[in-house]
């Protein structure tokens, strides 16, 4: 039977630190607030010069180096954002550009903080129909251009970073072994960038009123995200006929240590199986799994044979879990 595998991974998180002490300088914040609220110590931020593309370069060419292979080989790219460097073209094409790829289908993919798990599905769909054989899967943001630098609420909850995976389908029992998704739109409302799309376009309205930043109702997020990650780790266990005590190591979405503990508590995972580098990098929304994911094999974490999980949760709203014997 052919499975879905990663051959290689990458990441790349900007020079600059921005810690809990930077912030309480700018807003009405404190270290010791954001530390017991939400886990955060201290987050990346991109240079001026660096757009969401020239971090996923960076990160998918460490990638394509991690799997023994050069950028030619890989002929699909999918980029997952929600802070796109233009509205068009896509991020993946600009990334296409930087990475001196020749033409290939390349195309960005927005589900919030699930683009990389929708992404690795959407990957396993056309890997196993034999439409692509190697593929890149990035997820990656520059979120600190997006969020409202006046909004304690939400300005400290963020950070900029990429991670990436290449793919191809290949005999055997190692790779993808379940997958689970969803969306509930009827739930947009409560995360959402309401300016600069076609429902609201740009003015000087929508600018002074801060409607291309990030608008969140955080405590209703927090439930849903708590009942979606449980639903997501339980559902992709059990398609693959796996149950809590088989993982070797826990990907969830980092959102807030709150949410994580919640969901492992009800999941029945333990926490030293748990992946959580929110503290270093904070929410860094699509880019987050890819990167948990490459920290988590560079550091020795996850060995041939493993069973990893990985949930995430986000905008949309959307969810995803997915199962994989690495
Ligand atoms: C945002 C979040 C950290 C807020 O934590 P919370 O414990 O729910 O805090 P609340 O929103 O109830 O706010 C409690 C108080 O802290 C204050 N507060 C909020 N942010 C603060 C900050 N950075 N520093 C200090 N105080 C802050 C609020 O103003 C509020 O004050 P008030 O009681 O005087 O009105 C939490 O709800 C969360 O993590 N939600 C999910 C976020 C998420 O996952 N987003 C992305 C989805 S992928």
């Amino acid at each position: 039977m052919k499975r879905v595998r990663i051959l290689g991974t990458g990441s790349y998180l900007p020079e600059r630190v921005m810690t809990n002490a930077d912030w309480a300088r700018i807003v009405d914040t404190s270290d010791e607030w954001i530390t017991t609220r939400t886990g955060i110590k201290e987050r990346h931020f991109a240079a001026d010069n660096e757009a969401t593309s020239d971090l996923v370069a960076r990160a998918c060419l460490r990638a394509v180096d991690d799997a023994g292979l050069k950028p030619t080989d890989i002929d699909t790219l999918i980029v997952a954002t929600v802070t796109p460097d233009t509205a068009y073209p896509s991020t993946a094409n600009w990334t296409q550009k930087k990475m001196g790829i020749p033409p290939i289908p390349s195309f960005d993919l927005g589900a919030g903080c699930t683009g990389f798990l929708y992404g690795l599905i959407v990957a396993q769909g056309l890997l196993l129909s034999g439409m692509s054989q190697k593929m890149l899967v990035a997820g990656a943001e520059v979120l600190s251009r997006m969020i409202n630098w006046e909004d304690r609420n939400t300005c400290v909850l963020f950070g900029d970073g990429a991670g990436a995976a290449v793919l191809t389908a290949e005999e055997g029992e190692r790779g993808i072994l379940s997958t689970f998704w969803g969306a509930d739109g009827n739930l947009g409302d409560l995360l959402l960038q309401p300016a600069g799309g076609s429902a609201m376009p740009a003015s000087e309205e929508t600018v002074r009123r801060k409607k291309h930043t990030v608008h969140m109702a955080g405590n209703e997020i927090f439930k849903h995200a708590v009942l979606r990650m449980q639903e997501s780790a339980m559902e992709a266990l059990s398609r693959a006929g796996l149950s809590a005590e088989d993982v070797d190591l826990y990907i969830p979405h980092q959102a807030n240590t709150r949410i994580i503990e919640a969901t492992i508590k009800r999941a029945g995972i333990p926490r030293e199986k748990t992946y959580i580098n929110i503290d270093r990098i904070a929410n860094i929304s699509a880019g987050t799994i890819p990167i948990a994911l490459d920290e988590a094999r560079r550091e020795g974490r996850l060995k041939e044979n493993d069973n990893l999980l990985m949930t995430a949760f986000g905008a949309g709203l959307t969810w995803a879990g997915i199962t994989v014997r690495m």
